[in-house]
């Protein structure tokens, strides 16, 4: 399987930067990218560093990583919204100069957990461990920046969570999480649209449908319309949202921030800072807590209320590593129970994207139900930092078995094992490279 999913990351390298699959997204994605940087780890550490350093060569001025850095070699009828359709964006005072064109929405922050995991690799290979140290130096600031964009921009109430304006930001675009949040969404004028996604999956009904689509598209005219202005998205998006699963992920990620400053000797400010934040994100979490649902649930604040859904984000304080002991017992009991990976309908015992038992699932579509091979991967490095071992073997064992088809599918049916979306994707091959490796690897607790 190494080499297939070598052969992979290889087939999907422009040179400096990977596409996140063959058709479906000929671009560079900033959480894909981080998480293919994991897996090049394995192959080349320079190269894995590269991959980073190329995304945040496109970091906005106030921090941000865009969600979407495009190729300006593909082919405009490839991909929508494209280039052209977020031009506008780059008259924002905080876009990049230069020549390359990216999307004004960003992504969950994996990309510290992935800077440092570029060392670990190095230290574990014993090779290229002085330029990865060097590379860490290198990002430092700009992994700073974009958390502090993250814990200022993205929430000026200081909650400790993550503020999205739209669901892509997320990067779980059409969970049930974000439904009834997205029903409350008017959609004005805008011009006609094609939907090229829809032509490079097999089956329509594997990706959004048309109704979330149409809101979708509508919101990115919104967010172009302000300049991508936060100040003025606080105040007019018709969809603003605390996503808890980001907010975890930020969590994790300024932990691997605070070691990435000791290797770049930063200041103690700096440290204390970041671990206020982390701090924060834990808090903002158990505030987001339903004790009945045995969930951390996101919160619609145009509405001013709870997104109640059971998907996978769910389990964010399990992500996060919550310090509340019965709540992590309570959260891998739901994770074992039957509205999860306890279902006796699964193929693997692997976490649904959404729990079959919640209204709005469906088996092939997309975020509604289908198994995503790389948020396993967040299961299992999770829940080794926590010390359920036995438990994150199990996730990395059935998440491999789940790969042995060898089609690095994007998404997959929970109930048959079918790769769903596209094949050959990036971030597939990538955690299965980790996983692959993993036992050469250490990370501390
Ligand atoms: N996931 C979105 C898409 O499908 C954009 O990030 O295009």
């Amino acid at each position: 399987m190494t080499s297939r999913a070598a052969a992979v990351l290889r087939k999907n390298d422009m040179g400096g930067w990977t596409r996140a699959s063959p058709t479906l997204y000929p671009h560079q994605w900033s959480w894909d990218s981080a998480f293919i940087a994991i897996g090049l780890a394995h192959l080349d550490t320079g190269r894995a560093a590269a991959e980073i350093r190329s995304l945040l060569d496109h970091q906005w001025r106030n921090g941000k990583i865009p969600h979407i850095v495009f190729n300006p070699e593909a082919p405009p009828e490839s991909y929508f919204p494209g280039p052209e359709h977020w031009a506008s964006a780059a008259d924002s005072p905080d876009a990049p100069s230069g020549p390359a064109r990216t999307s004004g929405l960003c992504q969950p922050p994996v990309h510290a957990i992935a800077a440092l995991r570029i060392l670990h690799v190095a230290e574990a290979r014993g090779e290229g461990v002085a330029e990865a140290r060097e590379f860490l130096h290198e990002v430092y600031p700009k992994l700073l920046a974009w958390h502090r964009y993250l814990a200022t921009q993205r929430d000026p109430e200081g909650s400790g969570l993550v503020t999205i304006y739209h669901p892509w930001e997320s990067g779980t675009d059409n969970s049930p999480r974000w439904s009834a949040a997205l029903e409350r969404v008017e959609v004005g004028e805008m011009p006609d649209y094609e939907r090229p996604d829809l032509g490079h999956v097999p089956d329509p009904s594997e990706r959004p449908t048309g109704y979330e689509y149409d809101r979708f598209i509508w919101l990115v005219e919104v967010i172009k319309r302000t300049g991508c202005d936060d100040a003025l998205l606080h105040g007019t998006s018709p969809f603003l949202a605390k996503d808890v699963l980001a907010s975890a992920i930020l969590v994790r990620a300024n932990e691997a921030l605070l070691d990435i400053a000791e290797v770049a000797g930063a200041p103690e400010d700096d440290r204390a800072t970041i671990r206020a934040w982390i701090e924060r994100g834990r808090r903002g979490l158990d505030e987001r807590w339903d004790p009945k649902l045995g969930l951390c649930l996101d919160y619609d604040l145009r509405a001013s209320k709870t997104l109640k859904a059971r998907t996978i984000a769910g389990f964010a304080p399990l992500i996060a590593g919550s310090e509340k002991v019965d709540r992590l017992e309570t959260l891998l009991r739901v994770f074992d129970s039957r509205v999860f990976t306890g279902n006796h309908d699964l193929r693997w015992p692997l976490p649904p994207s959404t729990s079959p038992d919640q209204t709005g699932f469906h088996l092939r579509s997309y975020w509604r139900g289908p198994i995503w091979p790389v948020m396993n991967w967040l299961f299992w490095w999770s829940l080794e930092k926590t010390g359920e071992h036995q438990r994150a073997s199990q996730i990395r064992n059935s998440g491999l078995a789940q790969l042995s088809d060898r089609c690095f599918g994007e998404y997959y049916e929970p109930f048959t094992g079918e790769a769903l979306g596209s094949d050959d994707q990036s971030w597939t091959a990538a955690v299965a490279l980790d996983w692959l490796a993993s036992e050469e690897v250490s990370e501390k607790p």
